[in-house]
């Protein structure tokens, strides 16, 4: 499949876009560095896998935000369980994902997986890994390249 180019130059701080790739949704989040800060005080307690040792981003995308910029995430959107699209959860301590102290992140609606704001998945859900991080890299400031 071709690349995909998203433009980023009217992304606000704190939202989603998504765009299609290879027939998948792909999420392109802009992180606030209020978000990343939350984000990156989640552990090991919390998180199957933090440090994104599975084989789920490429190796310039490694580290707790997953990202080659930490306040631009892309992921694919699709859960690791069954493949459901998680719903957009940014906001903390939203009511119906069914934690306390939610930090803000992706919850899926089919059976209750939840991630974080880097797609790093919860402990003791359906979903056995993190969400993928698609090959991307950046043309300039503001379009990213995915594929
Ligand atoms: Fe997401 Fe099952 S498909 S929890």
């Amino acid at each position: 499949g071709a690349p995909v180019r998203a433009d980023i130059s009217k992304l606000e701080p704190g939202q989603r876009i998504v765009v299609e790739w290879r027939g998948k949704p792909v999420w392109v989040l802009s992180r606030t560095a209020e978000m990343i800060e939350r984000t990156e005080d989640l552990g090991g307690d919390i998180l199957a896998d933090p440090e994104s040792v599975e084989p789920q981003q490429p190796d310039y995308a490694s580290g707790p935000m997953r990202a080659i910029r930490p306040e631009i995430g892309v992921l694919v959107g699709l859960c690791t369980h069954l493949g459901c699209s998680p719903l957009f959860k940014p906001e903390p301590n939203a009511s119906d994902v069914g934690v306390s102290n939610w930090p803000g992140g992706f919850f899926c609606p089919c059976h209750g997986s939840r991630f974080d704001l880097a797609g790093r998945v919860y402990r003791n859900v359906p979903a056995p890994i993190n969400l993928e991080v698609p090959p991307y890299h950046f043309e300039g400031d503001s379009v990213i390249v995915i594929g």
